[in-house]
C-alpha cells in the first residue's frame, strides 16, 4: 500500500474587482490572492477496491473536529466533493497512461482547517492537496504548470492554492501570476483561540479573522451582484493592478492599508447585513485594515505584527460579543500545495 500526505493553503483576497458576466455565466476578474497558514492537509492511499473513497474531518476555530460539518461533506455527492473530482481527474490520466496497473482504487482522508463556505477557497484546496499527492501516488510526473492547467477546471481557485504565496489571478481569477512567493510555515495554528502563527520577517502579514459559524454560497453572492447591475450599480472595465498599487499589496502591512478591495462586499452584505458589523468592529478593535474574503462571510482584518494580531483578535471578539463568530490570527504569505509525507508498506 502506499500512501502520500499533501496539503494546500486557504487565501484571503487582497483585491477583488468583478466584471460584467460572460455568456457561460462566470464572471471575468481581476483579483490577488495572498496565501494564509491555514492548511486543509489530504491523505491518498491505494485501495484494492476500484473507485474514490473520501472521508472528510472538519475541524473548528479551535481545531476540534466538527461532527455535524464532517458528516454533511462526507454525505456529498463525489461530483460535488472538489477533492473526489480532483482524484478522479488525475485518476482517467493514471488509467490512460502507461501507469494503467498502478491506478487502482484510492482512499482520501480529508483534514480541514479552512472554514467550509467561508469565502477561503477551502474546497479549491483540498483540490489541490489531492492533485499534488495522486500525481505523486501514481508517479504521474506531471509540474505545476500542468496541475495548474487540470485544477482551473475544477474550480476557479484550485491554481491559487497551488500556486501559494501573493498571487495576481485574472481570466475567472484562474490564470495566475506569483508576485511574491509564500513561505515555509507550518501551516497549523495551534488549538485554542487564537492561533499562534510563526511570522516575523519584514513583510509578512498578520491578519485576524473573523469566522463565521454559517457560510455564504458563492453563486448566490454573484447573483446579487448581477442583480444591482455590477459593483456600484455599474460594470466597470477591468485593469489589471498597477506597478504602485501591486507593491503595496505585496509590501509590508502599512503599505497594504487602504489598498484592500472587494467588489464582492456590497452583495455579500445585503445578504448577511451582519457582515458589515463585522467589519466595523474591526476597525473600531484596531484593524490596520478590513476586508471580506472573497464571496464571504470570513471577513480579514489586518495587524501591525503578531502582537498586535493577537490583541485585535481578543479586541475584536469582544466587540462581536455574543455573535456566532470566532476569531483566529493566521500569517501569510503561505507556501502553495506542497508534499507533507510519504510511505510504502507491503
Ligand atoms: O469555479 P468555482 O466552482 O469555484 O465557482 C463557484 C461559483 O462562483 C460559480 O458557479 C459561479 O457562480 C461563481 N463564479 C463566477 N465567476 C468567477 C468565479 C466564480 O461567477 N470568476
Amino acid at each position: 500500500m502506499r500512501e502520500v500526505t499533501a496539503s494546500a493553503p486557504g487565501k484571503i483576497n487582497l483585491l477583488l474587482r468583478v466584471g460584467r458576466p460572460g455568456a457561460d455565466g462566470y464572471h471575468p476578474l481581476v483579483t490577488v490572492f495572498e496565501s494564509v497558514d491555514l492548511r486543509e492537509t489530504v491523505t491518498v492511499r491505494t485501495v484494492r477496491s476500484p473507485g474514490i473513497q473520501v472521508r472528510t474531518r472538519a475541524r473548528s476555530a479551535d481545531g476540534s473536529v466538527d461532527e455535524a460539518a464532517s458528516r454533511q461533506l462526507d454525505a456529498l455527492p463525489p461530483e460535488r466533493h472538489l477533492a473526489a473530482r480532483a482524484a478522479r481527474a488525475l485518476q482517467r490520466l493514471a488509467s490512460a497512461g502507461p501507469w494503467a496497473s498502478t491506478a487502482a482504487g484510492v482512499r482520501l482522508d480529508v483534514d480541514k482547517r479552512v472554514p467550509v463556505a467561508g469565502g477561503m477557497a477551502g474546497g479549491s484546496a483540498d483540490a489541490a492537496a489531492t492533485l499534488l499527492a495522486c500525481n505523486e501516488l501514481w508517479g504521474l510526473g506531471l509540474d505545476l504548470g500542468q496541475l495548474e492547467r487540470i485544477g482551473r477546471t475544477l474550480g476557479a481557485d484550485v491554481p491559487a492554492c497551488l500556486v501559494g504565496g501573493i498571487a495576481l489571478g485574472t481570466g475567472r481569477g484562474d490564470r495566475m501570476r506569483l508576485l511574491r512567493p509564500g513561505r515555509p510555515g507550518s501551516g497549523d495554528p495551534v488549538s485554542g483561540r487564537p492561533c499562534a502563527t510563526s511570522r516575523g520577517a519584514e513583510g509578512d502579514h498578520v491578519w485576524a479573522l473573523a469566522l463565521s459559524d454559517m457560510g455564504l454560497a458563492t453563486p448566490a453572492v454573484f447573483d446579487e451582484l448581477d442583480a444591482a447591475g455590477g459593483p456600484g450599480g455599474g460594470w466597470a472595465a477591468l485593469a489589471e493592478p498597477d506597478e504602485r498599487l501591486t507593491g503595496r499589496l505585496t509590501g509590508p502591512a502599512s503599505a497594504l492599508a487602504g489598498a484592500l478591495a472587494n467588489d464582492l462586499t456590497e452583495p455579500a452584505l445585503r445578504l448577511r447585513p451582519d457582515l458589515g458589523e463585522t467589519l466595523d468592529a474591526a476597525r473600531r478593535a484596531g484593524a490596520v485594515d478590513a476586508v471580506l474574503s472573497g464571496s464571504g462571510p470570513t471577513v480579514a482584518a489586518l495587524a501591525r505584527d503578531e502582537e498586535h494580531g493577537r490583541g485585535l483578535a481578543r479586541a475584536w471578539l469582544d466587540l462581536l460579543g455574543p455573535r456566532e463568530a470566532d476569531v483566529i490570527v493566521v500569517g501569510g504569505p503561505a507556501e502553495g500545495a506542497r508534499i507533507e509525507a510519504e510511505s510504502s508498506s507491503a
